[in-house]
């Protein structure tokens, strides 16, 4: 069954059923204000931090059927009876004629018909406008003239979200609503907790007049609160209470006459949610937001953003499916995952205290590096700020008041409180920076570190070069019986979380990739005694991996508080781990031989048709010393899941070892357009990567969860970009070296770079994978893959010709 289609010269994903087998959703607005909109027309709205300043309600386990933060009803008056429906299908579920939800970039734009009534209904958030816009248009298609009424609907959440569910007491006794009434019959209403009734107040309202309106979910129900929002019996009456709710649950629901609708007329009404402390000063911008002009300029400013977000990089080859995914949907998803991180999706709940996480945010910075890298800058500086003195990171922290927490690690007693490889990824992503801008002064940065004294001032500070020293030494100091990095409460694979004392191969090897990037910058800078020291630190560790973590085929995964492997072919379950033989790569320790080997095990023990697992075989049952992984069973998730965070690291390490068609292979199989014909079985958007799919131990193999904000983003996108196309910023300029499938003859690439667009034409007359040697810029021809930095605003041409070696 399909349930839609790729548009791509809109750029737009089209759902042509709304009946799918889980919500599909968008992202509108920042963290600043915004959140998701859903596939019917329901969202959930935050302002800072969906934690403690939630406007909404959306309780995502509700049945999909349900009503969810926002809706829109209409009415139509025939020969005085009324029929009311939802041109989002949910929650009246009427039959419709025509249904589409457009997934647009930053905006959602449903068009349904029903009844001989064609409503377009385009839900975005305004550049930094602190409001969501909902401009709904009303058609008649019908031969005669019909009178219409629309009453658009909001349901508020207590502000802070957990609250809402945790206590039934205090929470409806301070939910307050208020009307404004304006010129013209213009109404806001407005909404606040009794103690924020003057620094957080919500707003709704619209550019039309308002005859009536309800602010009491039970009234507007009806029948004491036994009508339902399929049918809420408040509609029935000409006119809704105009109640100014005390308390309860409290809604905002405008009635508006629109009238007789001529056939063929169209009406228009926009409305605006939002929340200020002073309604009074925020009435200028509700004005200039209920102009039509203004609101047409604004969706046009969204798309003239997005239009530069992507023109940094946009690529033409064989594969259609690729050039979609590397042109729009993956990048879109990468600023999305930069924006929220493990924040608020319809699986990461924003409840608590989660906030941003510091190893996922490091890395998703790394994917819009071509495209915002000042933006990601600002990112890293405050992950930098929750680096500790000693070089290891908080886990998590809240972007709104910079409050970091040690994560999970907190709630297991006698286990470490740090995570072995947090504090190592920010080294990837400031060198990510630096190599794109070529902004080295923002080494010299002073930022604090996180530790306060007891006013809550930071106790010391250092330049950024200083936290990427500590971050190394932290590693090279903390090492465990075999001189590997101890694993601290767990690494990547947050779910293994063994006792004080295990060692862990993965940091090993992301410790070796850090050192990589360290040398580059040094050497780059000038400092070869820096450079010296940290090859030093690389040999040894390179040397301990070989040497200590080689199982005969794989590299194994961790050694326990005893001295015990685990991801070894002697242990009964989780025998091999999928990150242990790709960061072997990435780092460089693995030699040629064992780099191959490693990688057909890979192949031959992890893959499947539908994605690489991340270990095997499962753990069959709950085992309290290994932890988390055990909780879940065989072949979900981190137990033997296909995780696919960790698939684009296996298509890096192949296109090091120069393995093109396997690479490709590997991209194609969980390029999520490839779903878009079975979504049956995999259930979730296919125009992003999802965390996970279940896999072949798994009875449900192939059903994907965790849709949107996973680190698959940022490096798939990496793993097309950087190393299927070979296209990669270095201090020198701009490398290309491409291992793509032998059966390409070749592609073209445009890449904008410091401050010039690079138009780059790949040949591969040879049929080859892999092979640059030299390449011709603007018709002169270079020894060398890389072609050089120009910061003249111009256009260059880079000719590529794929060689065999001789
Ligand atoms: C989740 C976490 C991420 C972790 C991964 C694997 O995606 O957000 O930090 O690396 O799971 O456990």
């Amino acid at each position: 069954m399909k349930y839609g289609y790729f548009d791509n010269p809109n750029r737009e994903y089209v759902i042509t059923n709304p009946k799918l087998p889980v919500k599909w959703i968008n992202y509108i607005g920042g963290l600043d204000f915004g959140g998701y909109v859903d596939h019917t027309g329901g969202s959930l709205i935050c302002k800072g931090d969906p934690a403690t300043n939630r406007i909404v309600k959306y309780i995502t386990q509700m049945p999909d059927s349900d009503f969810k933060g926002e809706t829109l009803y209409i009415r139509l008056n025939e020969n005085g009876e009324y029929k009311v429906f939802s041109p989002f299908f949910v929650p009246t579920l009427d039959r419709y004629d025509l249904y589409e939800c457009h997934i647009g970039l930053g905006y959602s734009r449903i068009i349904s018909e029903f009844y001989g009534i064609r409503t377009e209904v385009t839900i975005f958030i305004p550049y930094r406008s602190g409001r969501v816009i909902r401009d709904i248009k009303i058609k008649n298609l019908r031969a005669a003239p019909v009178e219409i009424d629309v009453i658009p609907t909001v349901e508020y959440t207590h502000f802070e979200a957990m609250k809402q569910f945790n206590n039934n007491d205090w929470v409806p006794q301070t939910m307050q609503s208020k009307a404004i009434h304006e010129e013209n019959e213009l109404k806001i209403i407005l909404q606040y907790a009794f103690m924020r009734k003057e620094t957080n107040v919500n707003y709704f309202t619209s550019n039309y007049p308002v005859s009536s309106f309800e602010t009491d979910r039970k009234y507007f129900l009806g029948d004491n609160g036994y009508g339902t929002w399929s049918c809420p019996l408040s509609l029935m009456n000409r006119e809704l209470s105009c109640y100014e709710a005390l308390r309860g649950d409290n809604i905002a629901a405008l009635m508006h006459h629109v009238g007789k609708v001529e056939p063929g007329e169209t009406k228009r009404i926009i409305t605006q949610l939002g929340q200020c402390a002073d309604i009074q000063q925020e009435k200028k911008f509700i004005d200039l937001y209920r102009t039509e002009a203004q609101v047409d300029k604004s969706f046009k400013e969204l798309k003239d953003f997005w239009d530069e977000y992507l023109d940094s990089f946009q690529v033409e080859t064989p594969d259609g499916d690729f050039n979609t995914m590397v042109n729009i949907h993956n990048p879109r998803q990468c600023y999305i995952t930069k924006n929220w991180s493990r924040y608020l999706s319809l699986y990461q709940l924003g409840l608590g205290v989660r906030g941003i996480g510091f190893r996922d945010s490091s890395q998703d910075v790394m994917g819009i590096m071509p495209n915002m890298p000042e933006e990601g800058r600002e990112l890293i500086e405050k992950l930098l700020c929750v680096q500790k003195i000693a070089g290891n990171a908080m886990h998590q922290f809240n972007p709104a008041n910079m409050i970091a927490s040690e994560g999970d690690s907190k709630e297991m007693e006698g286990r470490p409180k740090y995570y072995g490889d947090d504090h190592l990824w920010i080294v990837l992503a400031v060198s990510a920076y630096l190599k794109e801008t070529g902004n080295i002064g923002f080494l010299d940065k002073v930022l604090p570190f996180y530790d306060k004294d007891k006013n809550e001032n930071a106790i010391e500070t250092g330049t950024v070069l200083e936290h990427l020293k500590r971050a190394i030494e932290f590693t090279h100091i903390n090492v465990g019986r075999n001189g590997l990095p101890l694993l601290g409460f767990a690494d990547w694979n947050d779910t293994v979380n063994l006792p004080e004392g295990a060692e862990s191969i993965f940091i090993a090897n992301l410790y070796g990739k850090a050192l990589i990037e360290m040398i580059d910058i040094m050497e780059y800078i000038g400092d070869s005694e820096s450079a010296l020291k940290y090859k030093d630190y690389y040999e040894s560790m390179k040397k301990i991996v070989n040497e200590k973590c080689w199982d005969g085929q794989w590299y194994i995964r961790y050694f326990d508080h005893n001295g015990n492997m685990l991801g070894s072919k002697e242990n009964k379950h989780g025998k091999i781990y999928t990150n242990a033989q790709s960061w072997s790569i990435l780092s460089g320790f693995a030699p040629p031989d064992r780099a191959k080997e490693a990688l057909g095990s890979v192949n031959r023990l992890l893959n499947t048709s539908k994605g690489i697992k991340l270990s095997f075989p499962g753990y069959e049952k709950y085992d309290p010393v290994i932890g988390g992984i055990t909780t879940f069973p065989p072949g979900a998730k981190e137990n033997g899941g296909i995780f696919l965070h960790s698939n684009p690291w296996v298509i890096i390490a192949e296109t090091i070892t120069g393995n093109g068609n396997r690479a490709y292979e590997y991209y194609s199989q969980i390029n999520p357009i490839t779903k878009n014909n079975i979504i049956d079985e995999y259930e979730c958007e296919p125009f992003v990567y999802p965390q996970n799919i279940l896999s072949d131990e798994h009875p449900q193999f192939g059903l994907a969860r965790n849709s949107w904000l996973s680190g698959t983003a940022s490096w798939a996108y990496q793993a097309a970009t950087k190393h299927i196309l070979g296209i990669e910023a270095t201090f020198y300029g701009l490398k290309i070296d491409p291992c793509i499938p032998d059966f390409w003859n070749g592609f073209t690439a445009v890449r904008k770079f410091r401050n010039a667009v690079y138009r780059i034409k790949v040949e591969n007359p040879s049929h080859i994978s892999k092979g640059v040697s030299k390449i011709i810029v603007d018709g002169s021809e270079l020894d060398g893959n890389i072609a050089p930095i120009f910061e003249d605003g111009q256009e260059h041409t880079v000719k590529v010709v794929l060689t065999p070696d001789r």
